[in-house]
């Protein structure tokens, strides 16, 4: 339910379809009155697992947590740099400040790739650097074949911050499936939403085992085990967290997760008539425009850059006349206040084309309840906002 002071948008970023579906999940869980992680956590992390073909599944409280314990599993601490891109949110980089290590924010590789760059990453790489932090901006894969490759020269982890992507593709395997640790956010407003959700996936057995334990404070037996009779005590063996999913959360998961590949394809059909509808515009550039509108990305947002005459606040202002939301992914992290306040360097940092894409990014409506011809119409508006302002 929206406050009394929400604008009365005619068209939101992102949307969510709830059914029948995702109402008796819940009921189903209330009914069982069992709604800490449990049984449905369980099969919510074994869905999970077989959709993105990894072995290993781990439901969390949200994205941030499991970045956070993805960091901590691969031993990373105090005096380690771990690379991150500056165009993200801040959940990324904030993720390997809680662990004591630094982030080392690498530049984009342009405005129409808006990705983290393989040759600025290898530009950043000293003896501290331990990881690198890639983030599916958007629901577009990095370039995990450079990256992988540098990795691997340098001896580094790769955790891939897989946010906009789950159900997006490099080749044949998932993003997040592909570096040392992946990790999904279920927000509300992400391509699978549950509210506050999260999954950490690997292929290492080791990783899987030290991160279930931090999700529950280093103990050796849940609640539900003992619940079930299978524990009646339990140690403490490692200093974790409580950053357990909750069942209701689980069960929508489960529901979401079922519809997840026709709502991924019908934003490819949303993303070609954006595409279709502004390509001849030229006061916006229009960032993976080129990839092709059969490809399996997530396509999570629809960016689109303004020319540098445009002015930005009054297009927002405008679009907000024709009850239409938009939003800006991403201000650069490295330029927050908090951040420049904690270290020189990010005040003398250099990254060009984030700061551009920051300046200049809005995003539009994006998800799979949009028809066409709802999707001509923001267009519309799209023009004549920018004709209002140039
Ligand atoms: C790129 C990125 N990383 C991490 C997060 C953090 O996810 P969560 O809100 O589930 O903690 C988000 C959420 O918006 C995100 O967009």
């Amino acid at each position: 339910m929206v406050s009394e002071n929400t604008p009365n948008w005619k068209y939101l970023l992102s949307d969510i379809d709830f059914d029948e579906h995702e109402n008796k999940a819940v009921l189903d869980v209330l009914n069982a009155k069992w709604l800490s992680m449990g049984p449905k956590t369980k099969e919510f992390e074994k869905d999970f697992s077989s959709y993105a073909e990894v072995p290993f599944a781990l439901a969390t409280a949200n994205c941030t947590t499991a970045l956070h314990m993805a960091l901590i599993s691969l031993g990373i601490g105090k005096g380690d740099e771990v690379i991150v891109p500056s165009l993200t949110f801040v959940a990324t980089s904030n993720a390997v400040l809680y662990t004591g290590a630094k982030p080392v924010f690498a530049d984009i590789v342009s405005l129409n790739y808006p990705l983290i760059d393989p040759n600025d990453i290898e530009k950043k790489i000293t003896q501290q650097t331990k990881a690198i932090i890639v983030m599916h901006y958007a629901g577009y894969p990095c370039d995990m074949d450079q990256i992988t490759a540098l990795a691997k020269k340098h001896n580094l982890f790769i955790i891939e911050d897989a946010a906009h992507a789950v159900g997006s593709y490099y080749g044949e395997r998932m993003c997040g499936t592909i570096g040392d640790i992946g990790c999904f956010s279920f927000f509300a407003n992400k391509n699978l939403p549950v509210g506050e959700g999260g999954m950490l996936v690997t292929r290492d057995k080791g990783i899987h085992q030290r991160a279930t334990l931090l999700r529950s404070h280093g103990m050796t037996s849940l609640t539900w085990d003992r619940a079930r009779g299978h524990a009646h005590s339990y140690d403490v063996v490692d200093l974790g967290y409580n950053y357990r999913p909750t069942e209701i959360c689980a069960a929508i998961g489960l529901a979401q997760l079922k519809k997840l590949p026709e709502n991924n394809l019908k934003r490819n059909d949303i993303f070609a008539e954006y595409i279709k509808s502004l390509s001849s515009n030229d006061h916006i550039m229009l960032p993976f425009s080129g990839t092709a509108a059969g490809d399996r990305y997530a396509r999570h947002l629809f960016p689109i850059i303004l020319k540098e005459n445009i002015n930005r606040e009054s297009f927002i202002m405008k679009m907000r006349e024709y009850n239409i939301q938009t939003s800006i992914h991403y201000p650069p992290v490295h330029k927050f206040s908090f951040y420049q306040s904690i270290l020189q360097e990010y005040q003398a940092q250099d990254l060009n084309n984030t700061e551009a894409y920051g300046r200049r990014v809005i995003t539009l409506p994006m998800h799979h309840m949009l028809t066409k011809d709802d999707v001509r119409e923001i267009c519309q508006c799209v023009e004549l906002s920018l004709d209002a302002n140039s």
